[in-house]
């Protein structure tokens, strides 16, 4: 399978036509942004890191009745997945408090919550990704009531399958966010990656970081933590 025209440069990610038209394959970048692409800079060896890592975690997903857009990994940086067209949501899922939801209600990290919460924000950089809910989503005809039903659902099961499988590895899974795509058939599946830059993991006996908050917050050891991610995943 080989790339033909580029469709898409993102923040972290290229995405290129093939000669099947139902397949696309992304690249994997080291650029690094943060707060709406204010903040920039290169995490070398990300992408290697985020799309093998993030490959795994689709296929584990998969065995466990997940639909995603994974087909085939190429090389240590590309991968073939499924041509989508992207719901247009953030979707967040948290199981213990971090990042903006301690900001914006006022509380501590750390907080264990008794069941994990559901968020959407509305994915557009000039409104700067708002939260947004499932009404709101409908009346932007962002998503049909039955596609965010699948998607919440879908997202949960996620969040089972993942937070138990990166406690075996000795890593507390904050929280982290998904996006989600449409087949041709309209069927929806999961999409774009799952990786330190998309969740929070702390280590669990120590806390210790081990994603892309230490890049967002200046905490140093960025490229030791995506290392140790990928160690604890693919064992190297
Ligand atoms: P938040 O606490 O900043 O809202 O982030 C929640 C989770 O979502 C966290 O694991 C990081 C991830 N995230 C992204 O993947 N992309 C984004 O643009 C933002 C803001 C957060």
């Amino acid at each position: 399978m080989e790339k033909r025209e580029q469709l898409y440069e993102g923040k972290a990610k290229k995405v290129y036509k093939t000669d099947d038209p139902e397949l696309y394959i992304v690249s994997y970048k080291d650029d690094a942004t943060a707060f709406d692409g204010q903040k920039k800079g290169t995490i070398v060896g990300k992408g290697v890191v985020n799309n093998r890592m993030s490959n795994y975690l689709m296929r584990l997903l998969e065995k466990a009745g997940v639909p995603t857009h994974y087909v085939q990994e190429l090389n240590d940086r590309e991968t073939v997945v499924k041509k989508v067209s992207i719901v247009p949501l953030e979707v967040i899922i948290r199981n213990i408090s971090a990042g903006s939801f301690a900001k914006r209600y006022g509380v501590e990290e750390g907080i264990v919550f008794d069941a994990p919460t559901i968020e959407f924000s509305y994915k557009n950089d000039e409104l700067h990704d708002p939260l947004i809910n499932a009404y709101h989503a409908r009346a932007l005809k962002l998503a049909t009531a039955g596609e965010i039903e699948t998607i919440k659902s879908l997202a949960f099961k996620v969040n089972d399958t993942l937070k138990a499988y990166f406690l075996s590895l000795g890593v507390k899974l904050v929280d982290f966010k998904l996006e989600f795509g449409r087949l041709s058939d309209g069927s929806i599946v999961l999409a774009d990656e799952i990786s330190p830059d998309t969740c929070r993991f702390w280590d669990a006996e120590t806390n210790e970081k081990l994603d892309k908050d230490r890049f967002r917050r200046d905490l140093g050891g960025v490229e030791d933590a995506y290392r140790e991610m990928m160690k604890r995943v693919l064992g190297e």
